[in-house]
């Protein structure tokens, strides 16, 4: 939520500013801004929707120092007056994340004399470090001060144009990093804004503070005390963040999970056996002490830890209980010290899930594994155990590659609790591996049914509901494909295990309602098709995507497409793949924008 740039260098920065901010659109794009240093002061260029309009709005402004945002709205409506950067006095401030003492902030400082412009918790930070700057020797020494009275979330960026030449940068609880170049210094949200300038990153930690100037940079923590932060080489390939030959980066992405199914997986190689040791060092002694699994997850990573419940218990024998983050963190719950507590997710910096790994924690549930795609983010670096998917970045609102490794991890998973509890014979294991080392090839093949489900797509375009059914371990696929249409097409769709179809949704079944059925070739076959000829009786539109050799015939208002090959346990991984291209090709039909579609942003990292 939120994406910040900042620079202070040698050359003019405007064109790095908002090429940055291209880069962080995914983290909220209601609306865009920037300040920079001028001669005549703060310069401050902002507007509602895309960084395109900021781009053309600031083409004739230059300067060596500046800030930029992109913005999800949380206080205040998407407006201009709202857009970062906000401004007191000779200050201008961007911020990522909620305060949560802004009202209390603002009463004090407006009772001081301050006039407060916009509704946003932002306009607080910068009124607050202008007041504290009337005592405190520089910027640096008045930001410091500020924050030590933040409660909340925030990476800020702050300039003063009494003090050119310097950005002020500061992290608690929301993303920063700095780059670091001959030519001048930057900062962030993530690594993908910098790369036209530098591999050279330093990842901030919670309450540090950092001044950058285009000669260096002096990192302190709140309290003043100075600290080291070591650099990384960034080894993100711009491609990665390039859209090529693709449309979309929802495309892109769909068509890249073979090869992120195989750098993901590649940590198995040549094996026919798995180790504890891909968890993280302390992996074997921990695990041989689970008793039971909790996953904690939100939106599409809690559907990979719906479809891993199936594997742990039936494959490893494990207990698993999958809980909704938000619920988790509020709810009275009974722990248990010896519950490997799984926290999933993509970004690893997802509020929610964050703050439930810290509740399971302060629990006494100290047996925690990270599963995540950003490996230096807040989630990993507050487990014991970590692995990491290697999706590589996902720009797309909708997830897509981050959903399949994860669960082709959570299958890893399921293989080492079974090795632990001695539920895994050498034959089976080999032929597992080898299973999950032919997924990329497979997947391939499922990406070939494009052009039918495109034919399909045309029909959803005038629907206004749909019914996605699924029966066991793809149960959670309906809910994934459900939650793609939904979030993508605007159409609104519901998953629903099929036996409970004569439960109450049934009702809703007519000539106008769609119904998705995932129908691979399982021992529930025979239960599902009779849950489908119910549909069918009630004069319902039929779906299915069955497997080359599941019994479905088409017929009368049902169509079926068959996926190349049954995958028996890993066919949840397959069966995803056409749902995310029939959402994208209905998106597509519809125009929605499908990259970045309304009212969401790609890291929730608020409340
Ligand atoms: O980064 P995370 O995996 O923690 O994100 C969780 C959800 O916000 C995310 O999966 C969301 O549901 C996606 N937009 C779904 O496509």
């Amino acid at each position: 939520m939120c994406g910040i740039v900042a620079a202070a260098a040698s050359k003019n920065i405007v064109p790095v500013l908002v090429e940055g901010l291209k880069r962080l659109e995914y983290r909220g794009y209601d609306s865009a801004g920037l300040a920079v240093i001028s001669a005549a002061g703060i310069e401050r260029v902002r507007s509602v929707g895309r960084v395109a309009e900021l781009e053309t709005a600031s083409a004739s402004t230059r300067s060596v120092t500046g800030i930029a945002h992109t913005r999800w709205a949380t206080h205040g409506v998407p407006s201009e007056r709202n857009a970062h950067p906000h401004v007191s006095g000779s200050i201008a401030v961007v911020h990522n994340g909620i305060i949560e003492n802004y009202e209390s902030l603002r009463n004090e400082l407006s009772a001081r004399g301050h006039v407060f412009t916009s509704d946003t918790d932002t306009e607080s930070i910068a009124h607050l470090i202008e007041a504290t700057l009337q005592t405190a020797p520089d910027l640096f020494a008045a930001v410091r001060l500020a924050c030590r009275r933040l409660v909340g979330a925030y990476a800020i960026a702050v300039i003063d144009h009494q003090q050119p030449g310097k950005v002020i940068v500061a992290r608690e609880g929301s993303p920063l990093l700095l780059g670091l170049s001959d030519t001048g210094n930057y900062a962030a949200s993530d690594a993908s804004a910098l790369l036209q300038v530098t591999r050279n990153m330093v990842y901030l930690e919670n309450g540090d503070i950092a001044e950058l100037t285009a000669a260096g940079v002096k990192i302190t923590r709140l309290d003043g005390t100075p600290v080291d932060r070591p650099v990384h080489v960034s080894q993100l390939s711009a491609a990665a963040v390039e859209l090529g030959n693709y449309q979309h980066y929802m495309q892109k992405e769909i068509f890249e999970q073979p090869e992120a199914l195989a750098n993901t997986l590649e940590i198995v190689g040549g094996s026919k056996t798995i180790q504890p040791g891909i968890f993280g060092a302390e992996a074997a002694n921990l695990l041989a002490d689970v008793d039971a699994i909790l996953i904690l997850a939100c939106g599409t990573s809690s559907h990979s830890g719906y479809t891993a419940r199936y594997w742990l218990e039936a494959i490893a024998g494990v207990p698993c209980n999958v809980e909704i983050a938000s619920e988790y963190r509020y709810r009275t719950s009974v722990p248990n010290p010896k519950q490997l507590i799984v926290a999933i997710s993509q970004s690893g910096e997802t509020a929610d899930t964050l703050a439930a790994l810290r509740h399971a924690k302060r629990l006494g549930q100290n047996k925690t594994l990270a599963l995540c795609n950003v490996p230096e983010s807040a989630i990993v670096r507050e487990c014991v155990l970590r692995f990491i998917t290697r999706a590589g970045p996902e720009i797309g609102v909708a997830s897509t590659k981050a959903f399949t490794t994860q669960l082709a991890a959570l299958f890893l998973l399921t293989l080492v609790m079974a090795k632990v509890k001695q539920k895994l014979g050498p034959a089976q294991e080999s032929a597992y591996i080898d299973q999950l080392r032919h997924l990329p090839v497979a997947v391939n093949k499922v990406l070939e049914l494009e052009s039918d489900i495109k034919v399909w797509a045309q029909r959803f375009a005038d629907k206004h509901h749909a019914l996605f059914l699924g029966r066991g371990r793809h149960y959670p696929i309906a809910l994934e494909g459900a939650l793609k249409l939904k979030e993508i097409s605007y159409i609104h769709a519901e998953a629903y295990p099929a036996g409970e179809l004569k439960h109450g949704p049934l009702a809703l079944v007519d000539a106008d309602m769609p119904v998705i059925s995932i129908a691979p070739n399982d021992q529930l076959l025979d239960k599902l098709k009779s849950n489908l000829k119910e549909v069918q009786a009630r004069g319902g539109e039929l779906y299915v995507f069955a497997d080359a050799d599941s019994e479905i015939a088409a017929s009368e208002g049902v169509h079926v497409l068959r996926l190349p090959e049954h995958y028996g346990e890993l066919s949840p991984i397959l069966h995803v793949v056409p749902l995310q291209l029939l959402s994208y090709h209905v998106a597509l039909v519809k125009g929605t924008d499908v990259d970045k579609p309304r009212n969401l942003a790609k890291s929730v990292t608020v409340e």
